[in-house]
């Protein structure tokens, strides 16, 4: 063998070293994995039981900490797309993921995982009755299934995910049509619970409370979300309440060029 020939046969062997060992490693890895799975499978299974035994003892009609402390509700919007800004009936749509957090001690539990179901809470145990007090017509997503996401951690912390299309009040100022700016507001409270059992706060985990996956629509930009927290004092009780702003401005270009250009 002349040295070359030494040096590919170096080079073979050492590819053949590094394949074999890739291949124990590999397996070992596919060994571990798939204990991991198994166990985690086990897991969740017990989970699982463990929230079957709790809702067949578990009275929807209770609050969390019923008759205690009130439940605080962490509210999140994610705004998926704005619809159309109507001036005739003064109203706006928007498609949203709403997001509510808050604690129910009922589903404490001992393991380690979080579990998560596709279905529409409000069927299975209690949720905050939240509603939108400017809201004319609101629609729940159920194709292909309920567009709902609820998840459960150990401590009782449960995240409920739901996607709404809402149409909303808003009153608009024409006065500087067409370079106008609108604020539309979108307000939300508990239609029963008063701030004695259950009170809401915007989300801290990031945002202000609001995500914007789009901004535009054909004839407006949004420029602003702001958020508030307020308070209601009615006779029938005081309520907490969250109060969100967003500040719409018309696009000039769009008028440009459907209105005042002639067809
Ligand atoms: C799940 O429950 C089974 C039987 O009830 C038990 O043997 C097992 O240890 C549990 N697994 C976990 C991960 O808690
Ligand atoms: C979890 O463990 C604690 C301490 O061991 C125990 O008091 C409690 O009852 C357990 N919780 C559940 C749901 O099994
Ligand atoms: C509408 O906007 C104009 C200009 O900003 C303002 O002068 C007027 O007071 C507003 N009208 C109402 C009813 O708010
Ligand atoms: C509502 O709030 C007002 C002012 O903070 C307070 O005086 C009143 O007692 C409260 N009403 C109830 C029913 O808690």
């Amino acid at each position: 063998m002349d040295s070359q020939n030494r040096l590919l046969v170096a080079i073979a062997l050492v590819i053949v070293s590094i394949c074999t060992a890739t291949d124990v490693f590999g397996k070992n890895h596919m060994k571990n994995r798939v204990e991991a799975q198994t166990s985690r499978t086990r897991e969740m299974q017990n989970i699982s039981n463990f929230l079957n035994n709790v809702l067949k003892n578990y009275d929807k009609k209770l609050r969390p900490n019923a008759g205690g402390k009130p439940v605080e509700v962490e509210v999140e919007f994610k705004v998926v797309s704005l619809g159309e800004i109507n001036e005739a009936r003064m109203e706006y749509t928007m498609d949203i993921f709403f997001r509510q957090w808050w604690n129910d001690p009922r589903f404490k539990h001992n393991y380690t995982e979080s579990f998560t179901m596709a279905e529409d809470a409000s069927k299975i145990f209690w949720i905050p009755d939240t509603y939108f007090i400017n809201s004319m017509k609101s629609s729940y997503h159920r194709v292909t299934k309920d567009n709902a996401r609820i998840i459960i951690k150990p401590d009782g912390d449960v995240y409920y995910s739901i996607r709404l299309t809402l149409v909303l009040q808003c009153y608009m100022n024409l006065s500087l049509y067409p370079m106008d700016t609108q604020e539309c507001p979108l307000l939300l409270e508990s239609y029963a619970y008063t701030k004695q059992d259950v009170y809401y706060i915007w989300t801290k985990r990031g945002t202000n409370g609001i995500e914007i996956l789009s901004k535009e629509t054909a004839q407006f930009e949004l420029v602003e979300a702001k958020t508030r927290k307020m308070d209601q004092n009615k006779i029938s009780g005081n309520f907490s309440q969250l109060l969100s702003t967003f500040t719409f401005k018309r696009r000039l270009e769009y008028f440009v060029i459907t209105i005042v250009t002639p067809a």
